[in-house]
C-alpha cells in the first residue's frame, strides 16, 4: 500500500507503515528527525504536484495537521483567532478534500467538529498501551473505526493525575514532545488500516 502521512515530523506513524511491507512517507514543513523517506515541505503542494504528475498516488493518506488555532483547550483564546483559525480550518479542508481513496485525519478535539463535520471517533493512549490520557479524535473517509488494542486503564488508575496527564501537562514550548504520535496507536493504525483492500477509483478521485 502506498501511504502518505501528512504533517509528521517523528516519522512514528510512518515507520510503524515501513516496518509492516507497506511503502510510506511523511511529509511536514519540518525536517524528519529519524531517518526514512520524507518530503520537506508543504503537504498540499506536494499531494498537488504528485497527483498531477502520477494522478492520485496515494492508498492512504494518515494527516496531523496543527491544532494550535483549534483545539477546544485553547477556546479562551478564539476571540482574537479568527484569521489564523479560518486558515487552520481551511487547511484542514483541503486535506480532507485529497484525492486518495482513504484518508484518516487526526486531532485533538477542536472545532472542526463544530465547523467542518463531527469527528468519526475519539481515542485514548491507555486504550493502545499507554496509561495516559490525551483525546484524540479522527475524521475518518472510507475507513472503519480504530479497535482499541491493549486497554491499559486499570493500571492508569493507579497513578497520580500528573502521570496521567503527562502530556497535558507539557509547556506549550514542548509542543513537538506533545504532539508526537503515541506508538501504540501508530502500531494500531499501520495493522488495521494498511489492511484494508483496494477500493474502486473513479475518474473524479471519488472511492
Ligand atoms: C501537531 S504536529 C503533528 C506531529 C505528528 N503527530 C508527529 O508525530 O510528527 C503538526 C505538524 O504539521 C506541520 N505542518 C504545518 N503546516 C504544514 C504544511 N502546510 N505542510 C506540511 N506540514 C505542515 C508542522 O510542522 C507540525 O510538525
Amino acid at each position: 500500500m502506498r501511504v502518505l502521512i501528512a504533517c509528521e515530523f517523528s516519522g512514528v506513524v510512518r515507520d510503524a507503515f515501513i516496518a509492516r511491507g507497506h511503502d510510506a512517507i511523511s511529509v511536514d514543513l519540518l525536517p524528519s528527525e529519524r531517518p526514512g523517506p520524507h518530503y520537506q515541505g508543504d503537504v498540499l503542494e506536494f499531494i498537488e504536484q504528485t497527483t498531477r504528475v502520477n494522478g492520485p498516488w496515494f492508498d492512504l493518506m494518515i494527516a496531523h495537521p496543527p491544532c494550535t488555532h483549534l483545539a477546544v483547550s485553547g477556546a479562551r483564546h478564539f476571540w482574537r483567532k479568527g484569521t489564523e483559525q479560518a486558515e487552520a480550518i481551511e487547511f484542514v479542508r483541503q486535506l480532507l478534500l485529497a484525492p486518495f481513496p482513504r484518508i484518516a485525519l487526526e486531532n485533538p478535539v477542536s472545532v472542526i467538529s463544530s465547523r467542518l463535520r463531527p469527528a468519526d471517533q475519539i481515542v485514548q493512549p491507555w486504550q493502545f498501551g499507554h496509561p495516559e490520557m490525551k483525546a484524540t479524535c479522527f475524521w475518518l473517509k472510507n475507513l472503519p473505526l480504530l479497535r482499541p488494542t491493549n486497554n491499559v486503564k486499570a493500571e492508569m488508575d493507579t497513578l497520580s493525575k500528573a502521570e496521567r496527564n503527562r502530556v497535558l501537562w507539557m509547556g506549550r514550548d514542548r509542543w513537538m514532545d506533545r504532539s508526537r504520535t503515541f506508538q501504540g496507536i501508530a502500531d494500531a493504525i499501520a495493522d488495521q488500516w494498511g489492511t484494508e483492500t483496494p477500493l474502486q477509483m473513479t475518474l473524479d478521485g471519488a472511492a
